[in-house]
């Protein structure tokens, strides 16, 4: 079972950190739910941000019994493994109650399993062991009636199962990486953040930008549009780029004992354009980084501009050409000329 690598220390999201740890403190003491999404371009922070957030939330209100659960969508998951990041959202969250030592808390997960969401016990084999142990009264899974479940949708069961958690503790649910999940994992999320009675914190996080060509998340977009038609105290959260002095923050940190040159700093602050990624990509490669990109940053720019037609990608390496800033009216020209030179060698 993985447990989430330990994020380094935060530089700036305080608006964005003080907007979770709201969410979650009215989710203990008020018993409100919420909504949030978290969109962000790649390597922007939004894991980093959302772990930092889960751990510090499940210590913070550890004496509220509040439940986390973290999954994260796969690119290549397999056809089989159907909603893949709540699967792992459910075993992350079985496996925090296991690691806290409270034997009633892991009782109660693991009988609301067996009451109200059998078909997902599979899903997290930890419960079917305990259940197998008898670890609850010594009854048998077997013996356990399913009767009457049975007509009932793994979509139902996971609404009862969680239901049934928030009835006596706050739940924190996030799942990241939303862009690379499928159509029914999208459905499933949104109708528990729409039938969920109580304190449940759903946070869900995506690149938006793939969000416009890729298939799947097409589907995405719309529910998010769902969500805020029905859940309109959902909030959108856009993870911004850091500005200047935040990366500079994150550069000195990244670069730990290592001093760095002043001309050094201002060119990994112009080429990572606040993207925390970038910088600490940049950051190995130091003083020696005139040559070619770091793999990390030709990796997240190569997977962005594969999602454009043909045309964007040769519009944007004519603009690439002129350089950092260009005029459009000029580009379109080149484009242009470009387009009936082919046309007449062709
Ligand atoms: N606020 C921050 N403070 C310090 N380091 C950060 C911060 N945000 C991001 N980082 C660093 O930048 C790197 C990229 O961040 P992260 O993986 O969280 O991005 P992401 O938005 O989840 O990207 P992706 O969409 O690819 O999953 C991480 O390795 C992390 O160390
Ligand atoms: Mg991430």
């Amino acid at each position: 079972m993985s447990r989430i690598d330990a994020p380094p220390a935060l530089v700036d999201r305080i608006d964005e950190m003080s907007l979770l740890v709201g969410c979650v403190d009215r989710a203990v003491q008020a018993g409100e739910g919420a909504v949030v999404v978290l969109r962000g371009e790649a390597g922007v922070g939004k894991s980093t941000l959302l772990t930092t957030f889960l751990e510090r939330a499940a210590e913070q209100q550890a004496g509220a019994g509040l439940l986390t659960g973290y999954g994260q969508a796969m690119l290549n998951s397999l056809a089989s493994d159907s909603f893949q990041p709540v699967r792992e959202c459910l075993r992350s969250l079985t496996a925090a109650v296991q690691r806290s030592g409270s034997r009633s808390a892991l009782e109660r997960v693991v009988s609301s399993f067996r009451t109200n969401a059998p078909d997902w016990i599979e899903s997290v084999p930890v419960v079917g062991q305990l259940l197998a142990a008898g670890v609850r009264t010594g009854q048998t899974f077997m013996e356990s009636g399913r009767d009457g479940l049975e007509m009932d949708s793994r979509l139902d069961q996971l609404v009862r199962l969680i239901q049934d958690l928030v009835s006596e503790s706050p739940l924190l649910m996030v799942l990241d990486d939303l862009h690379w999940a499928d159509t029914a994992t999208i459905d499933l999320l949104i109708t528990i953040a729409l039938r969920v009675e109580g304190p449940l914190m759903l946070v869900l996080a995506y690149r938006p930008d793939q969000a416009r060509s890729a298939e799947q998340t097409h589907s995405l977009q719309r529910a998010v549009f769902r969500l805020c038609r029905y859940r309109p105290e959902a909030r959108i959260v856009d993870l911004a780029r850091l500005s200047s002095s935040d990366t500079e923050a994150l550069v000195r940190q990244a670069a730990t004992d290592r001093l760095i040159a002043p001309h050094v700093m201002s060119r990994i602050v112009r080429l990572s354009t606040g993207n925390p990624l970038f910088a600490e990509s940049l950051v190995r490669v130091g003083e020696h980084g005139d040559g070619a990109a770091p793999v990390q940053i030709t990796a997240v720019l190569e997977e962005r501009l594969s999602y454009l037609t043909e045309d964007d990608q040769r519009l944007l390496e004519t603009a690439a050409l002129v350089g950092y800033s260009f005029e459009v009216d000029y580009v379109a020209r080149l484009v242009k000329r470009g387009t009936s030179m082919t046309s007449t060698s062709a």
